[in-house]
This record gives structure tokens, sequence and C-alpha cells, in this order.
């Protein structure tokens, strides 16, 4: 397995406040990265980074050993917890919306036979996440596991190489929790993609990933709370010889 993606020295911080101390972290092309990490500790503003919607204060990270560059690529794709679906469009505009945009950015749509590839991308994505029947459907008819599979399906119609995952899960009934853990595991090995996912469930942390990092500040000042950033105080590689998934020992 090679190096995707690479924190080095990567400092968060805003003003005097400090979310990240000095990150250095290599992350495997491949891998299924789960962060934990109490509340406020600063996993959404790690995956931020990741993403590109913010710049380190300090330090780098790079992307197949090159920089990142400063705007969200398409090579990362993000879900959030909630409301990332746009309300006005039915699950097929939703998903095509973002390769029209792409396609014409100045109008957001496209026309002729560039439309009709796009709007057939799209209808094989929401296929690949279980919403082939709910096409016209609009969010607000939609439950919040259906919500979810839009959210995941606009995230991956531009093929991105990285998913990035803030708590997508958190607001779901635990049955629907389970099917979606189904669903990302699927398309997690039929995408080769790389999942770094942000979860407060720690049983769904280390059932999904292939690695957990816990965020934690290593230090404390009871008289500045926020002089010292949080970093990862655990890193733990699971030894998971796929034992759920034969196929994937072979790749
Ligand atoms: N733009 C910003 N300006 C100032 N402070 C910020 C900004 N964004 C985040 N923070 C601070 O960074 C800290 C970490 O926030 P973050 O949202 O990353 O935490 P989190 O671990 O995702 O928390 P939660 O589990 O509640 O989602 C918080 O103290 C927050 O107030
Ligand atoms: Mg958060």
């Amino acid at each position: 397995m090679s190096t995707l993606l690479s924190l080095r020295n990567v400092w968060v911080e805003f003003g005097d406040r400090v979310v990240l101390e000095n990150m250095n972290l290599d992350i495997e092309a491949g891998s299924f990265v789960s962060v934990v990490g109490p509340s406020g500790a600063g996993k959404s503003s790690f995956l931020r980074v990741i993403l590109g919607q913010d710049a380190p204060s300090r330090g780098q990270i790079l992307l197949d050993g090159a920089p990142l560059s400063p705007e969200c690529g398409p090579d990362r794709g993000v879900v959030f917890q909630r409301y990332s679906v746009f309300p006005h469009l039915a699950v097929l505009e939703n998903t095509a919306f973002g390769l029209e945009c792409a396609g014409s950015p100045l109008l957001g749509r496209l026309f002729g036979s560039a439309r009709r590839k796009a709007y057939a991308q799209a209808e094989e994505m929401l296929a690949a996440v279980g919403l082939g029947d709910s096409l016209h459907l609009y969010p607000a008819q939609m439950s919040g596991g259906m919500q979810q599979r839009l959210a995941i399906a606009q995230a991956l119609i531009k093929r991105p190489r990285i998913l990035l995952l803030d708590e997508p899960f958190g607001a779901l009934d635990p049955g629907i929790r389970a099917d979606m853990h189904a669903l990302i595991t699927r398309l997690w090995s039929e995408y080769g993609l790389t999942i770094i996912m942000v979860t407060h469930d720690i049983r769904e942390a280390f059932s999904l990933g292939t690695r957990v990092l816990a965020l934690d500040k290593r230090r404390h000042d009871p008289h500045a709370p926020h002089r010292f950033g949080a970093t990862a105080v655990y890193d733990l590689p699971l030894d998971k010889t796929k034992a759920e998934n034969p196929s994937e020992l072979a790749a």
C-alpha cells in the first residue's frame, strides 16, 4: 500500500485559539480511518483542512507527495451529518448537479449529449446507493437514511479517491445505520476509496475502520483552555485480515 495523504506538522489555529497542534500522519491509499474524540476536539476541523476548505495555519498537507491544492478538488468528496442535499431539487437533479456545475460553472447546466451523459452517470450512482427507484422524489419526501444515501451519491458522482464523512450516520436509527454500514463498506471496496470518517460511535469506529485515530489535547492549561490544541493521542491500526471480505486480501 502507498501513502495517499500526509500531514506534516499541521496546525490549525484561529487567532490565539489552537485547535489542532503539530499533527503528523500518513494515510495509506485504500484505508478506512475512523476518527473519534470528544466534542470540540477538532475532528471537523481536521476534515476541513483535508478537504481544502480551510488551510492549515502552519505545516503542509501532501496528496500523492504534492502539496494539496487550496480548493476542494474533485479528488475529495464529503458527506456531513445532515442538510447537505438541495431541498428544491429532486434526487436525480441533486446528484447530477455536481457534474453540471463542474461542466458549466457559470450556468450550472449542461445541454444535449453532455447533459444526457451526466444524468446517466447520476442514475448509475443512485442505483449504486440504493436509490434507483427514487429518482424523482424531493428530499422532504425522503427518510433521513435515504437523504444520507443521496448525500453519498452526490459526494461520489465526481469519482473522488478520498471520501470524508463527518458523523454521517449520527442522526439515523440503529437499524438504518446497520444498512448504511453495509452500503459504505461496499462502496469503499467497489470504488477503491480511501475513507476518513468522524464518528461518536466507538463501535462503529472499530467495526468499519482499518485504523482508529483518537484526537484530543495532550496538555491542558486550566487558565487558558484555548492555548493547546488536539493531536492524535491514539493511532490504532486494526489488524483486519479482512476475514469478512476475503476478496480484498487478494487485492
Ligand atoms: N472558524 C472558526 N473560528 C474559531 N474557532 C473555530 C472555528 N472553527 C472551529 N473552531 C473551534 O475549533 C474547535 C474544534 O471544533 P470542531 O468543530 O473541529 O470540533 P469537533 O471535534 O468536530 O466537535 P463535535 O464533535 O462537537 O462536532 C472548537 O472549539 C471550535 O469552537
Ligand atoms: Mg464536528
